[in-house]
């Protein structure tokens, strides 16, 4: 028999008085009780999530919920016994308290913790769902040591890992979308390589330039030292400060199991409790679904007062002297609908897709292009830059240098800047590219007083949505 503590939470959660009476009843809504934190969990399966019977707004809200939860030990939070072969990799980390760890991740309760600004630019910072973060919420990826005593003296506090301050996540689908079909692309060319064996094919997307590719038919191989940008495997990776990461499902994956210890079945598998906390299935194929239902559905940031004087001519500086060589202002996608597919191929987007995310229609509320597609103004090429020794991160790895062109929609609100938040305003951030964004910054340092506030006027024009997942952002209220 459920308690009368449950039956009360159930009534009081929206997002459950809002699904199907047979889903309400259903047991993988895990019972209530003070014990286990905030808020039914709602266990939904990939079967639910392609069933029909939920709405795409119940969709969401589920995802909103798994963004937002604070996850507790009972529902797997946290690694299992320290491996002492390999301390560091999710899974068998060492914590300071039996619970946190805080450098090289198992930092958070909750996703939403560390993106939680929409604006920096306001007094107070407004506060929203899946913003960016202050540099308290910046993690401590891969590092094991840090130089707090400055034992060598350099005047630097060196960490041997990487050190990132959050994005935020409004209009990934419109990113995801221009990557994918990016990728689509490539791949074609990389086909018409091999069809022609010999001929140098230059790797053009959507207008950005990856380099080029040839075959040669004798060794069966690809010569692929003139890729630039991307791996050689010709997928592009809009997500993660490095450009790692092809979806948002495939970046959760990864934040689950860092920041949180929360394994997902589709990546240690089935009924698996590969960290040994006791918990297997911590993350369900369907969770992960309405996770990146919810995060491409987002809406996308604006640019305000357009047709303001200082507003255009500083668009028309950002032009004349470089940045929109890498930051990219615009893309019109070929579809409007996103594919959502599980399980996920790198290199063919359009394979087993469970969904699609309307970019148009949808509450991401792309505007539509001259040719139907989706108008994704982000204002980068997708493409790793080496931005110079000065900004270069000390892993040891040749990818030090090189950081995915940052997506400028939004910076107006979004300090502080680059990618571990070392500048405090824009101003600063620009005059810090170095390496291939060298030449911009000194051509920005030699522009007249107007042309560099105009610029910066433009900047600021660029803000986030106010009301990002608003409309399905109602409280659950605490049990207890
Ligand atoms: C401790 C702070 C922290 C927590 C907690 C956190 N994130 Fe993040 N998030 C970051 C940082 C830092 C980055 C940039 C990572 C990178 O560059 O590789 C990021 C990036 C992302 C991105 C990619 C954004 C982009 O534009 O590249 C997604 C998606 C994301 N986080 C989702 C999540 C989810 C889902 C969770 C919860 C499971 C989560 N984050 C929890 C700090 C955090
Ligand atoms: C060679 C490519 C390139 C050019 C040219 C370039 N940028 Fe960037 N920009 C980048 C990369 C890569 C980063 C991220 C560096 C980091 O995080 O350390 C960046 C970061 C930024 C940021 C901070 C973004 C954030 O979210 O923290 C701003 C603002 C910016 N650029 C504006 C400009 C302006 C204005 C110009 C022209 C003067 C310009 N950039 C020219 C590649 C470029």
């Amino acid at each position: 028999m459920k308690s009368p503590l449950f039956l009360k939470v159930l009534f009081l959660s929206p997002a459950l008085l809002a699904l199907p009476v047979s889903a309400q009843t259903a047991t993988n809504a895990t019972t209530q009780t003070a014990a286990t934190g905030p808020g039914v969990r709602y266990r939904i399966t990939q079967a639910e999530v392609t069933g029909g019977t939920f709405t795409l707004r119940q969709l969401r809200r589920l995802g909103l919920e798994m963004f937002t939860r604070p996850f507790t030990k009972e529902e797997g939070h946290g690694d299992g016994p320290v491996d002492p072969n390999d301390p560091v990799t999710p899974g068998g980390r060492p914590t300071t308290n039996g619970t946190w760890l805080r450098v090289n991740g198992l930092d958070a309760q909750t996703c939403q913790e560390c993106h939680a600004f929409v604006s920096m630019a306001t007094i107070p910072p407004t506060l929203g769902i899946a913003g960016v973060g202050g540099i308290n919420a910046s993690a401590f990826a891969g590092v094991s040591q840090i130089d707090i005593e400055d034992l060598d003296g350099d005047t630097i506090a060196n960490v041997n890992g990487r050190l990132i301050n959050p994005p935020f996540l409004f209009g990934a689908g419109g990113v995801e979308m221009v990557g994918k079909e990016m990728t689509i692309e490539l791949q074609a060319r990389k086909a018409v390589a091999q069809a022609n064996p010999g001929m140098v094919v230059p790797l053009i997307a959507k207008g950005i330039s990856f380099g080029s590719i040839s075959y040669d038919a004798v060794t069966g191989t690809f010569d692929t030292s003139n890729v630039e940008g991307i791996e050689p495997d010709l997928v592009v990776r809009p997500f993660g400060r490095k450009g790692e990461f092809i979806s948002v499902r495939d970046f959760d994956i990864g934040a689950l199991q860092f920041h949180l210890g929360m394994q997902a079945a589709e990546l240690v598998g089935s009924g698996v409790d590969a960290d040994g906390d006791g918990v297997a299935d911590e993350v369900l194929v369907g969770e992960l679904s309405v996770m990146h239902i919810f995060g491409t559905n987002l809406e996308h940031p604006v640019q305000v007062k357009r047709r303001n004087p200082a507003v255009r001519r500083g668009k028309n500086v950002f032009r004349t002297i470089g940045c929109a060589d890498c930051h990219t202002p615009m893309f019109e996608t070929t579809s409007p609908f996103l594919p959502l597919a599980y399980p996920e191929d790198a290199t063919d987007p359009t394979a087993n897709v469970y969904t699609t995310t309307d970019l148009i229609n949808g509450p991401a509320g792309f505007q539509r292009g001259p040719n139907g597609g989706a108008l994704v103004n982000m204002f980068s090429d997708l493409k790793r830059h080496d931005m110079g020794p000065a900004l270069a991160e000390t892993t040891g790895s040749a990818l030090d240098p090189f950081f995915i062109t940052p997506r400028l929609w939004g910076i107006g609100d979004t300090a502080p800047y680059l990618h571990d938040g070392r500048a405090l305003t824009l101003d600063e951030a620009i005059q810090m590219h170095g390496g291939e964004g060298q030449a911009a910054a000194t051509a920005f340092g030699n522009l007249s007083t107007a042309d560099h506030d105009a610029l910066l006027i433009f900047l600021d024009s660029l803000r986030t949505p106010r009301g990002a997942a608003a409309d399905i952002s109602t409280p659950i209220r605490q049990a207890i």
